[in-house]
């Protein structure tokens, strides 16, 4: 449950119970079904960029850097967002999603991989 959910008035319990959770980097964080997955992990200081914030598209969808992989349900990648992963150095089969593109309404796992793009995934070799 999110914290401020427990001191709002009855009537905001059915907006609160519908606030799906981001796991990321060891933390949970719950938003609003439907925020941006970018804007939600930018705001509690989860950065999925791992080159300067400064130098991505800021959410439109064009750099790519923000690209990581769900789990979870994150509905259907929009056309820009399946352009842009159809170009070097994603690959359209890799699976990974561009955070900001992504609307949560559901609960999700979400992992950032190596690379300035986190085009990288890691394997689990040993
Ligand atoms: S921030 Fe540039 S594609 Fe998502």
């Amino acid at each position: 449950m999110h914290p401020a959910a427990a001191t709002q008035p009855k009537a905001l319990d059915a907006v609160f119970s519908n606030m799906p959770t981001v796991e990321y980097d060891g933390e949970e964080i719950d938003c609003a079904s439907g925020e941006r997955l970018r804007d939600v992990l930018l705001a509690a200081d989860a950065s999925v960029h791992n080159g300067p914030r400064a130098v991505s598209c800021h959410g439109h969808g064009s750099c790519g850097t923000c690209a990581v992989e769900i789990r979870g349900d994150a509905g259907e990648p929009t056309r820009r967002e399946r352009l842009r992963l159809s170009i070097p150095p994603h690959d359209p089969d890799s699976g990974l999603r561009l955070a900001c593109q992504v609307r949560v309404t559901d609960d999700l796992a979400v992992e950032k991989h190596d690379g300035f793009w986190g085009e990288q995934k890691r394997t689990t070799e040993s």
